[in-house]
């Protein structure tokens, strides 16, 4: 590939080049993929307008690029390699040439349910093969895919249905997790009673536990049985280049959760482009990210991008510490990794759990390490460093987000000199800016400010699904022509990014993006509460933990009530977002139109309390006093 990065001065002409003939230099690297029907246009479109457009007029199918393509080269190559949640269970390989046989069969699968281009379908699935095998088999045959992480509770996933108005779901009996079974299907039957799901058609179940399930007459149907007859072929949809890929949802600092749309060819660019800069995977490595395909990494970094690029993809059903902390060794060394892909929350707990558990294996295969998800403190990327890259592999921390459809500020493996904690230099095509609190963009290094993007990238998000104008007010508009990303960041005196975490009300909890409002409207569901404000502060393994403070009816004792609210959580939105502290107060610092002073809760949840800032706008200063002496 012409376009692939090997040096620094390689780094540096693309740079120069994309910003400067963005439309060559994308349409270059677009060439050396597969189309039905080249574009007409390489790019078009803005931020202030809110309508950009890549590749417009193209024809294609992300499918035939992900696996048609390499059948040739690479027909008997592991496409996917399966690694169980039990390590003493099979071990799954699938060769590109049956990956293909795989998603076309359950693309045969979807069309037979009556399935069309356009219609929605929902993944709720544990990371089997058949996940994979079923996003890649709606891209098939030009269904959205919107695949609902398996930590979701019925509401949480009912909610999305109805957003979406998907036409089918496929879900699993139940998923292994760790010692625990998590009963997806038993999840879904309660989602899809509620009104919410009236669109749903077809349940398709695929059996991994043999759990005991209900299956509904005339709705649900086994997976297998109408797998295995259908035929081995199935031609690709022709989709355009702006297409709708799919939808995921993610929390913004308000309301319900956003549904966040990725269009075809650019979102496909920039997962392929992202993937081969960043780790510099050769033909022959194997390479692992350990997310979940509920999230937008495995999206991009466990399907799209590795397959785009012929390469050999892991997926893992487990968590790391189950049977114990040295899983994820345990793994790296019976492959043979070569690349390996994590969240800090994931580093900092197995550092937590001694250093015996790495020590003990051979990782002597692994050249790269990846970092996603949230900062990387310097002791986590310390150790990281030390103990499981024995000082030569290079850390790639890669900073990006659900709406930016692939990485976007990173070292590139081995070409980038890398720096603790920093995600360093933007990817080509990318221009971040740091802007001040009137908007003004912060010039110079070193500097900090919020992190915005000046100009439209191939795999940003296109629209909230179903809310133009959301999509508008959340992204483009707090900077006028940039797209705002929710974070904070400083640049040191070499230009090099430092990303410090979300300056609106979302929290980072073990690498999961959850909204102080949604969290806040679940506990507010439980009859005895009156009012709650929710807050993160620093938490060693979580990166950061959720703080609630809650104002119950003065009849009510509290202890009884914790585990009531705790259990509204779950229910409304799943166990990923319980609270890990509560503190009943009996009131709320709010000014005196009546806001809550939520930088005040922060600090106090935070124990920041030697400088509270600028206390003089309160209704009743003497709230915060009564707060800070209840603390937990
Ligand atoms: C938020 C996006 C990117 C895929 C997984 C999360 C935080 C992400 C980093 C990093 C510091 C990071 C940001 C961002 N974040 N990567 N390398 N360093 N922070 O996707 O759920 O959409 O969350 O995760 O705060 O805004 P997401």
């Amino acid at each position: 590939m012409e376009w692939k990065i090997k040096s620094w001065k390689d780094y540096q002409t693309a740079y120069k080049n994309s910003l400067e003939n963005t439309e060559s230099f994308w349409g270059n690297v677009a060439e050396t993929f597969l189309w039905q029907k080249k574009w007409d246009k390489v790019h078009s479109g803005n931020l202030t307008e809110a309508n950009v457009k890549w590749f417009e007029g193209g024809k294609l199918n992300i499918t035939e690029n992900c696996l048609d393509r390499h059948l040739k080269d690479r027909g008997d190559k592991v496409a996917l390699l399966f690694e169980p949640n039990d390590p003493s269970d099979q071990v799954q390989k699938y060769t590109y040439k049956q990956l293909h046989e795989a998603v076309c069969k359950a693309s045969n699968m979807l069309k037979a349910q009556g399935v069309k281009k356009g219609d929605r379908v929902c993944l709720y699935m544990s990371m089997v093969p058949e996940l994979l095998i079923s996003v890649l088999a709606c891209a098939r045959v030009g269904a959205v895919h919107s695949v609902v992480f398996g930590g979701f509770s019925a509401e949480a996933l009912a909610g999305r249905i109805e957003d979406c108005g998907a036409k089918l779901v496929i879900t699993n009996d139940a998923g292994f997790r760790g010692n625990k079974t998590v009963k997806l299907k038993k999840i879904c039957d309660e989602a899809l009673l509620k009104k919410e799901c009236a669109s749903v058609e077809k349940v398709i179940v695929h059996k991994r536990v043999g759990e005991e399930v209900t299956m509904k007459e005339g709705r649900d149907l086994w997976w297998h049985d109408l797998f295995a007859s259908q035929s081995s072929e199935c031609k690709a949809e022709v989709m355009d280049s702006e297409d709708d890929l799919f939808i995921l949802y993610t929390s913004g600092s308000t309301g319900k959760p956003k549904g966040i749309k990725h269009t075809t060819a650019g979102y496909m660019i920039w997962a392929a482009y992202t993937f081969a800069n960043v780790f510099q995977v050769e033909e022959n490595d194997l390479y692992w990210c350990t997310a979940d395909i509920g999230w937008i990494t495995g999206h991009s970094y466990i399907t799209y991008g590795p397959l785009l690029n012929g390469a050999t993809t892991t997926m893992f059903e487990g968590v790391p510490s189950f049977p114990d902390a040295g899983r994820f060794w345990q793994v790296v060394d019976k492959h043979k990794i070569t690349h390996f892909y994590t969240a800090p929350t994931a580093i900092r707990a197995l550092m937590g759990a001694g250093a015996d558990f790495v020590l003990d294996k051979d990782l002597s295969s692994l050249k790269v390490l990846g970092s996603v998800g949230e900062p990387i403190n310097e002791e986590a990327w310390d150790w990281y460093h030390d103990l499981v890259g024995k000082k030569v592999c290079p850390i790639v921390d890669t900073w990006w987000q659900t709406e930016t459809g692939g990485i976007m500020i990173s070292p590139l493996a081995g070409i980038t000199k890398e720096k603790a904690s920093f995600a360093t230099y933007p990817l080509p095509g990318i221009e971040p800016v740091l802007v001040d609190e009137k908007g003004d963009e912060v010039v110079g290094d070193p500097a900090e400010g919020n992190l915005c993007i000046k100009r439209a990238w191939p795999g940003m998000l296109r629209s909230i699904w179903g809310d133009h104008n959301r999509f508008i007010e959340t992204y483009l508009s707090t900077y006028k022509g940039m797209y705002f990303t929710g974070d904070g960041a400083r640049r040191d005196e070499d230009g090099k990014y430092r990303i410090t975490g979300r300056v609106d009300d979302v929290l980072n909890v073990s690498g999961h993006r959850i909204g102080t409002a949604e969290v806040e409207n679940a506990i507010n569901e439980h009859p005895f509460v009156i009012e709650s404000a929710v807050v993160g502060y620093p938490h060693d393994i979580k990166g950061q933990g959720i703080y609630a403070y809650v104002i119950i009816d003065e009849e009510q004792a509290a202890s009884d009530i914790k585990d009531e609210i705790i259990g509204e959580v779950n229910r409304h939105i799943g166990p990923i977002a319980k609270p890990d502290k509560i503190q009943f107060v009996t009131d709320l610092p709010k000014t005196r139109s009546g806001k809550i002073m939520r930088r005040i809760l922060r600090k106090i949840a935070c124990d920041e309390t030697d400088n509270l800032g600028d206390t003089s706008t309160l209704l009743d200063p003497s709230v915060v006093e009564k707060i800070m002496d209840g603390k937990i």
